[in-house]
């Protein structure tokens, strides 16, 4: 069932695990990800981009997405959500489709406009029952800047986290403590430290890892004991997906219906999304 975003973190903040945000750009991605979840009888959230919104269309990017969930998944929570709203617009959108929950990114703007940006949008949102997660520090993409960047300046300032919070009363927090998007490389080991003292500054905001592709176990069992509830996952399921879309793409493929080719690619997104759940619920195993 389509459940309300802001539960589902509160429920794995309340029982001390953490939950994957997985992003679907289509029904084979949304199908992949509650299809784990039943399997794995944990519940979820499903995030669609500003490019999915585009590249699909806000309404039905949102139709499918429903419409998967209530036929597939009749009793595990799973939560639809906006990743990586860059405006006020885009939030505006999403929240009008139906979604519950909304990512205001306003990272790069500099501490003020960031808090600015995300106070509209808290203001927009809350007495629509809709919640937002803000990010403060930056998570780096590859492309953008230095690989070897001083980390210093891009990780979240935890008394900046508490004066970012009590100004804009954001529910969610991404945090920057040395993770990254994609296959930009991550600092040698995230900022235990810091990511404590956020939590202790800001104990009742919902933390929320960036980049969690490559995480493992022992990373993300220190993250939840430091107060991280949530996981964002792209990229693995990318390359889970494209994998098998490129392993039919040669010349001499002789498959002609494409449904085998989304089928697979499906299942091996699937596949990944039960390892991921697994991980975040269960991270000492
Ligand atoms: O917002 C989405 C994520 O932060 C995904 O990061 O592509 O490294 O898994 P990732
Ligand atoms: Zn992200």
């Amino acid at each position: 069932m389509l459940a309300s975003v802001k539960n589902i973190l509160e429920e794995a903040k309340n029982n001390g695990y953490a939950v994957g945000a997985f992003n679907a750009f289509n029904m084979e991605e949304a199908q992949a990800i509650v299809r784990a979840c039943v399997k794995k009888n944990t519940p979820a959230i499903i995030q669609v981009s500003e490019k999915t919104l585009n590249y699909a269309g806000d309404g039905l990017i949102y139709d499918v997405v429903k419409a998967v969930v209530d036929r597939e998944s009749a009793s595990i929570p799973i939560g639809f959500h906006l990743d990586h709203g860059h405006s006020y617009d885009s939030v505006i959108r999403a929240v009008e489709v139906g979604l519950d929950s909304v990512m205001i990114d306003a990272a790069e703007l500099g501490f003020h406009e960031n808090i600015a940006a995300t106070k509209r949008v808290v203001e927009y949102a809350h007495p629509k029952g809709v919640s937002v997660q803000a990010e403060l520090g930056i998570v780096p993409y590859l492309g953008e800047v230095d690989q070897n960047p001083n980390w210093e300046e891009f990780m979240t300032n935890p008394l900046d986290a508490k004066c970012f919070v009590e100004e804009t009363g954001v529910d969610s927090l991404a945090v920057s403590i040395g993770n990254a998007h994609g296959f930009f490389r991550e600092r040698n080991e995230p900022d235990w430290s810091r990511l404590e003292e956020i939590h202790k500054l800001i104990p009742d905001t919902y933390l929320v890892i960036h980049g969690g592709s490559d995480w493992v176990n022992h990373k993300v069992a220190e993250a939840v004991k430091r107060g991280v509830v949530c996981f964002n996952v792209d990229t693995d399921l990318r390359i889970a997906f494209n994998t098998v879309l490129c392993q039919f793409t040669h010349d001499k493929c002789t498959i002609i219906d494409p449904r085998t080719v989304m089928s697979d690619a499906r299942s091996a997104v699937q596949e990944v999304v039960e390892k991921k759940i697994e991980m975040f619920r269960h991270p000492e195993k």
